[in-house]
């Protein structure tokens, strides 16, 4: 087990709080989950999805990854939501940082369907009217409105481009095994399908095909992911207690933090690549906990970047919030800084060490003075960022939210609140029928 969690840094806020009664609420939380008896429990096929998905399963998402791969410059994924977020949270993390500058192997990945912007779409078809595509079309229920939306639109400029039978070699939809609208018409027009489980909401579905198609046609290891989750399931299984389980350690926490007043939690990187990560972060925990009126608001940063935007507030804001650092020891590549006689920029102190020790330094004094300024930081880290230890990160995550979830008291894997707007939205657009 290779994550590590610190919370040295916040025990000046809650070291009281964490009380023997407390460890056992969050032991019994994992128990709930583990043993299926709380709310939501037929919800919880990703307890043991690392472990279920067969080796079956893994050689067709593979297959199908390189047979759209070896014809596509680009590959479009349609969804939203739980529906991209994992995916989008993964391939950000491993690929190049200038991705669509680079050529190499596999195509390059883009998103349509998780906003109704014209101009995105436009520009969109701008990009594909000149490479080769494919199309993964994402969606649950099958019925949600942006990636239909724009699912039509791409269907229609795909079957134009190259033929009404070409385009169906170009297009895998994922989706319920039996219902929605995205199935009827996958069917119909004989798309290959993949199955997104019932017992697996969208938040929690990145170890499905809904995450793992994606991640192998931009040429990633879903074994290796897979792996880290299966590795990260095991560790759980075996370690129930409080003291033994940082999963157990930051969800209670968090909760303390949460109990004292801080409503907010910040979950900050100094790593730009992991962008996408806080907000697959931000979607699991927000549609999870935030219900009833009550949990946590989960908010994100990249350092140093926001320290210079949002840092401000951070150290001297309303004192409603709490940090948890996402971090790394090392990097993959070396960046020297070079030697200047002049230093008419003063910086030959620098000259004999790494841009990432720097970072690290930069991590030290933003927690020294996020401490100084009350505000708690907890911190979450791994070695480095490959696949095995994303997917150890992703299970430690989704754990910990149900954990967390549980110990709050509200049922983790409904999201209710997500159908306020689409409710107006329909109506306003006179959606028949509603
Ligand atoms: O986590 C969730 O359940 C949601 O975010 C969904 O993933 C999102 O609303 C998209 O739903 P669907 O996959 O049904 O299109």
């Amino acid at each position: 087990m290779n994550v590590k969690f610190s919370s040295q840094d916040a025990l000046f806020f809650v070291e009281k709080l964490i009380t023997d009664p407390r460890k056992a609420d969050a032991e019994a939380a994992l128990q709930t989950a583990l043993n299926r008896t709380g709310r939501g429990n037929d919800f919880l096929g990703w307890i043991t999805l690392p472990n279920d998905v067969t080796e079956a399963d893994i050689t067709r998402i593979e297959e199908c990854a390189a047979r759209m791969a070896a014809k596509s410059q680009v590959v479009v994924v349609v969804g939203i939501g739980g529906s991209y977020l994992g995916a989008r949270a993964v391939i950000e993390a491993l690929q190049h940082s200038f991705a669509p500058y680079v050529d190499g192997k596999f195509p390059h990945i883009l998103y349509a369907g998780n906003n109704i912007n014209e101009d995105y779409l436009h520009d969109l078809l701008d990009v594909l009217d000149t490479r080769d595509y494919s199309v993964v079309v994402i969606s649950k229920s099958g019925t949600t409105t942006e990636p239909a939306l724009a699912f039509r639109i791409l269907k229609q400029h795909c079957e134009k481009k190259y033929g009404v039978e070409a385009a169906k070699e170009r297009i895998v939809a994922i989706t319920d095994k039996a219902r929605g609208a995205l199935k009827t018409l996958a069917d119909k027009e004989g798309y290959p399908t993949f199955v997104i489980p019932d017992d697996v909401g969208g938040r929690y579905s990145v170890l499905t095909p809904v995450g793992l198609l994606p991640i192998a046609m931009a040429g990633f290891n879903i074994r290796q992911l897979l792996q880290g989750a299966k590795d990260m399931q095991k560790f759980v299984a075996e370690n129930p207690k409080y003291e033994q389980n940082p999963i157990l350690q930051y969800a209670l926490i968090r909760n303390l933090l949460y109990e004292s007043g801080l409503k907010v939690e910040l979950l900050a990187s100094f790593e730009p690549q992991l962008f996408y990560f806080i907000e697959w972060f931000k979607q699991l925990f927000g549609e999870s906990e935030g219900k009833e009126h009550k949990g946590i608001f989960p908010a994100g940063a990249i350092f140093s970047t926001d320290l210079h935007s949002l840092g401000q507030y951070i150290q001297e804001g309303t004192r409603q919030m709490f940090e948890t650092v996402l971090a790394i020891d090392a990097v993959h590549h070396r960046v020297n800084i070079p030697e200047d006689a002049e230093n008419l920029d003063n910086l030959n102190y620098l000259q004999h060490r790494t841009i990432h020790e720097i970072n690290q330094i930069a991590r030290k004094g933003t927690c020294l003075a996020h401490v100084d300024g009350q505000v708690p930081n907890l911190c979450i880290s791994v070695p480095e960022i490959n696949e095995y230890h994303l997917g150890e990160l992703i299970y430690f995550f989704e754990m910990s939210c149900a954990v967390s979830g549980y110990m709050l008291g509200v049922n983790p894997f409904d999201q209710p609140g997500v159908e306020a707007y689409k409710k107006n939205m329909f109506r306003l657009l006179g959606k028949p029928g509603v």
